[in-house]
């Protein structure tokens, strides 16, 4: 497939090491990276693939006897079944659904690569995937000196953008596409995730943005209300193909 060998097939890919994972990043927050995340690893699942999720940072939280749990953090473990420990999948979390660096100032406590680069690796033993989830935005901010371009870079990720399609979308893919490849990120694709049911022209947005952007469309999520029903679509079959390649890579490496 076209789009498939594009995503992994360019001069930048070719000349680096093997990346170990995927970051989920998005148009904006509240675009369905949680949902394609969780629907991405049910289909990796689905086809026997080992693979978890992980929040390394997220604010908004309530409080539980074992600490505060996070909504997408706790979503993501349901969707690919992991029973260790909780702070591997999301070893920084904050009460208030605020801005992550406004919440590490209120808490007094910052954000470390290195906590997460260790959680990250713990998750990644025998072999299995990692798919990260961002917040909010590619450029929300993690600290006074701290973007999720480090933590992209840190853990050499690539990246998978969730276009949350509604009106104004064209300009929030282009610019986080650009902004990705500036931060020396490699966007290997990006997912059309129909989160406005009444958008209008929809096929047109979508061929503007893929007109427009380097990265190829690896999918297309439609409108639904029932979470699992976006495992059902069939149109992620692109995006599965690569992760599912990534994990065969992965294997042979060892
Ligand atoms: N394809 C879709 N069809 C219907 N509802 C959707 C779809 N995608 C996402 N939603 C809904 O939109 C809301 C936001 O989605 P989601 O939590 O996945 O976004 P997010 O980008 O992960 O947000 P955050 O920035 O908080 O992490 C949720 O209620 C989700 O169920
Ligand atoms: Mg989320």
């Amino acid at each position: 497939m076209a789009e498939l060998a594009d995503a992994q097939g360019g001069e930048k890919a070719g000349r680096r090491a093997l990346s170990t994972g995927f970051f989920v990043s998005g148009t904006d927050t509240g675009i369905g990276k949680t949902r394609v995340g969780c629907a991405l690893i049910r289909a990796m699942r689905a086809r026997q693939i080992p693979i978890v999720g992980m929040k390394p940072v997220a604010s908004g939280a309530y409080s539980t006897s074992n600490g505060l749990r996070n909504e997408d953090a706790e979503a993501l473990i349901a969707a690919c079944g992991y029973s260790g420990d909780y702070t591997d999948i999301n070893p920084h979390v904050f009460a208030e659904p605020i801005a992550p660096h406004l919440a590490v100032l209120e808490s007094s406590m910052s954000i470390s690569t290195a906590r997460i680069r260790a959680a990250h690796s713990r998750l990644a033993m025998g072999n299995r995937l990692v798919l990260v989830e961002g917040v909010g935005g590619w450029l929300a901010p993690l600290g006074d000196s701290l973007m999720q371009s480090d933590i992209v870079r840190a853990l050499d990720l690539q990246v998978i953008l969730v276009v949350g399609m509604r009106l104004g979308c064209i300009n929030h893919a282009l610019l986080t596409s650009r902004a990705i490849e500036a931060d020396g990120c490699r966007l290997i694709g990006w997912i059309a995730n129909r989160i406005d049911p009444d958008m209008l022209r929809f096929e047109d947005n979508r061929r503007s943005i893929q007109q427009r952007i380097q990265a190829p469309l690896l999918g297309t999520v439609e409108y639904a209300e029932d979470p699992q029903a976006s495992n059902h679509a069939g149109s992620l079959d692109t995006a599965i193909e690569i992760l599912t390649s990534q994990a065969r890579q992965i294997h042979q490496q060892e």
